[in-house]
């Protein structure tokens, strides 16, 4: 296993914030993990996981251990007529797995092109795009147990899957690596083209609905929405888009007829944390090398050497604003260490 003393993880995280970890390393195999969690050689230091990065602000360097994770390996497990088990390492890159399985015609991901990061962070969160959360084609995964050093296999079932919510998030954080990831992707897809501007740009694409035309009218959606990491540091969506009460909603409405909203069941609204931060002043909003994106408030920015901390001093201003304009309090999506 490769350990680097002393490195800076601005290469690490989509933030490009420049902090430094005590040790770095890269793991490729569970022996690998044993060496971390389990072994002596790391007793006293602190331990995080990391995978691609896309989703961590860190707003102050990590003393301890940080556990790249680089557990790779795609291979189809067991197949019918209908659809296909793959299971799939969690190092690999979460796009490049789509792309594999668009390019063999394997359906139900196409929706979640170019979403950054790695296949073992997918479930963190239950990632989610464009009508498809990731949820939806998730059969199982292998997670090593970081006291005991076990494999786990946990099912749909137990992973507790909500809006951007896994139990991994929840009551089990901090306590397993997620090593494998099982998919179970459709021979016979059904196309799911409704959210968003998905036909509209298959109509300028003069594309019928395949999964190569879906996965290229979400990569050029994402591509004119979302700000490139490689060009702007970013962690995509940094708050959750807040769930309230009907009636909250329909009082707002009245105060601000143009608010966005999508019913969740009867009695909830779905609002949109960007329409909220935009409305509340926030968009295009610099300070020194921090702010917020000029063409999406969703998405806190760092235009170069801004700090993590100043980032998140940003996001309690942002959130204090927001609950003072509309009495909704967000939540961050992002993992704040
Ligand atoms: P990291 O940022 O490395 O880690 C995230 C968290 O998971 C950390 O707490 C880390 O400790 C933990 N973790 C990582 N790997 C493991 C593991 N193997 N086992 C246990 N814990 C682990 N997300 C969406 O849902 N939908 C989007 O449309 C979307 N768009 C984005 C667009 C941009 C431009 C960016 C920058 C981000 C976007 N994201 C989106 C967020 C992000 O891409 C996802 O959350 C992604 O799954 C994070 O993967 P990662 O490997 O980079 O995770
Ligand atoms: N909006 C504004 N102002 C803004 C930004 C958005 O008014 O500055 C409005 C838009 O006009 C639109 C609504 O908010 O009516 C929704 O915007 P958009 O379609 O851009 O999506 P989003 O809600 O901002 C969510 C996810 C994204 C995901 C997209 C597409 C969350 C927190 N974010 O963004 O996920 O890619 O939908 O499905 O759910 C992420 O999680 O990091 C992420 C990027």
């Amino acid at each position: 296993m490769i350990v680097q003393k002393n490195v800076s993880l601005k290469p690490y995280n989509t933030f490009g914030l420049d902090v430094n970890a005590g040790f770095l390393a890269i793991v490729d195999s569970i022996d690998d993990l044993d060496e971390i969690y389990q072994t002596g050689r790391f007793r006293s230091q602190k331990k995080m996981v990391l995978g691609g990065g896309s989703n961590v602000l860190f707003t102050h360097g990590f003393t301890g251990i940080v556990a790249k994770n680089e557990i790779r390996g795609i291979s189809v497990q067991k197949e019918s007529s209908e659809d296909v088990l793959i299971s799939v390492g969690a190092g690999e890159d979460w796009h490049q797995f789509v792309l594999w399985s668009v390019e063999r015609g394997y359906g139900g991901i196409e929706n979640l092109s170019l979403i950054p990061g790695t296949v073992g962070a997918a479930p963190m969160q239950n990632i989610g795009a464009y009508g498809v959360e990731l949820k939806e084609v998730f059969h199982s995964l292998e997670a090593y147990e970081i006291k005991s050093g076990k494999t786990v296999t946990f099912f749909k079932e137990d992973c507790h899957f909500d809006y951007r919510f896994s139990v991994f998030k929840g009551e089990l954080k901090d306590q397993f690596v997620i090593t494998k990831v099982f998919f179970l992707l459709s021979k016979n897809p059904t196309f799911n083209t409704t959210y968003g501007a998905i036909e509209e740009t298959l109509e300028q694409m003069k594309e019928k609905p395949s999964l190569k035309s879906i996965s290229q009218a979400v990569i050029n959606i994402r591509q004119s929405k979302l700000p490139d990491p490689y060009d702007i540091g970013n962690a995509g969506s940094f708050f959750k888009n807040p769930v309230i009460e009907k009636l909250h909603f329909e009082a707002l409405e009245a105060q601000f007829p143009e608010i966005k909203g999508y019913p969740v069941g009867d009695d909830a609204v779905k609002v949109p944390a960007g329409w909220l931060i935009e409305n509340a002043g926030w968009k295009g909003y610099r300070e020194g090398d921090i702010g917020v994106h000029e063409n999406q408030a969703l998405v806190l920015v760092n235009h170069g050497m801004g700090k993590g901390k100043d980032i998140y001093r940003l996001s309690n201003e942002i959130r204090r604003s927001i609950e003072g304009k509309f009495g909704i309090e967000l939540e961050r999506e992002v993992n704040v260490i």
